[in-house]
């Protein structure tokens, strides 16, 4: 008997795991309510009274190594932080995955923060647009030759509607719906039939931009877009270079200086240094008659870009069509980015 007793307490000693279903299961076989200890004080009183003394001994030797023991696994188990293995109901049983925005949902998120905390607010128009939004209103009649700088997708049952080409419809529908003071931004999806290639996709994203108010000046539009570029690429120069829209007079691309330290800048910039992110012009008087607003009083710019990309630029993306795969391998990337 005195031997099996022996045994046990070489066991005990001699036991060790990290795992809080094993300790768990070692504690119940010892001092479980039917356990080895249980069994061997029970077996205590068969046992012959000469025995008694030596075999009590033992016993006891045997119970505070146990209870040593599990005090010892227990308090190591907590200070390594021993994950436990116990069903614990309210844990998941695999670890959640969690996920992030889309990379051009975090652009344009940062852009619109950029805009509303100078006053702008943020407007929605259709995908599916008229003729008159789309063109017709912003100074392009009907043959207009600038119809062509934007290949368009008609519905085929109607020549007068169409998929927007650019979000500059949403600012015709808000100066019909809004009198001046304006300002506003519109992001939303634009659609142009274009070869898809790692430069162009036929659904691209912009944001649209409009202040319309009295004494409005190419001054008050250069100034928000240094605002703009500084907040969203740090000190950064910018330069207006002229160009040509129906809907604005005059009108500019805007440039940003991204440098030329590295052979990917010189790819990107043509040698250059400069990068073109953006449309913009003060608003044509036509585009204010027709929308019902009065040039002689109100003047106002508006600007235009992709948000694809400004995108691209901040993450140094050469595929456009990196943003529609939606490969997780890719989106998980920009998890708290901007
Ligand atoms: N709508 C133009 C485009 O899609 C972008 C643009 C240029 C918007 C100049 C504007 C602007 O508001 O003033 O290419």
């Amino acid at each position: 008997m005195i031997e099996r007793v022996k045994k046990y307490l070489e066991e005990v000693n001699s036991f060790s795991s990290t795992d809080a279903l094993t300790i768990e299961k070692f504690r119940v076989s010892y001092s479980g309510k039917k356990g080895i200890l249980a069994t061997l004080f029970a077996a205590f009183r068969e046992v012959p009274v000469e025995e008694k003394k030596a075999f009590g001994q033992e016993l006891n030797v045997l119970k505070n190594a146990v209870s040593e023991k599990i005090k010892e696994l227990q308090s190591q188990l907590k200070s390594t932080g021993g994950k436990s293995s116990i069903s614990d109901p309210t844990r998941t049983p695999f670890p959640i995955q969690t996920g992030n925005r889309h990379p051009l949902s975090v652009v344009k998120n940062r852009i619109i923060d950029i805009f509303t905390q100078i006053g702008f607010t943020i407007s929605e128009g259709p995908e599916i647009e008229d003729d008159w939004h789309n063109f017709t209103a912003l100074n392009l009649p009907e043959h207009h030759p600038a119809r062509d700088m934007q290949d368009t997708f008609f519905i085929q049952t109607d020549p007068d509607i169409l998929l927007r080409t650019h979000t500059s419809s949403v600012q015709v529908r808000y100066m019909e719906k809004n009198q001046p003071p304006i300002r506003t931004i519109s992001p939303g999806r634009v659609f142009r039939n274009e070869a898809i290639s790692s430069r162009a996709h036929c659904i691209f994203h912009q944001i649209e931009g409009l202040y319309i108010a009295k004494d409005v000046s190419f001054s008050d539009l250069k100034q928000t877009l240094r605002y703009f570029t500084e907040s969203l690429f740090g000190n950064s120069k910018i330069r207006l270079r002229p160009s040509y829209f129906p809907f604005t007079e005059p009108s500019a691309e805007v440039d940003i200086y991204w440098g030329l330290e590295t052979e990917v800048d010189y790819r990107i910039t043509k040698g250059t240094g400069w990068l073109e992110i953006m449309g913009c012009g003060m608003v044509d008087p036509n585009v204010l008659k027709n929308c019902g607003i009065d040039p002689d009083e109100y003047s106002g710019f508006a600007f235009g870009m992709g948000i694809e990309r400004i995108a691209m630029l901040i993450y140094q993306i050469s595929d456009i069509r990196l943003f529609f795969e939606n490969d997780v391998r890719f989106l998980k990337q920009f998890k708290g980015t901007l």
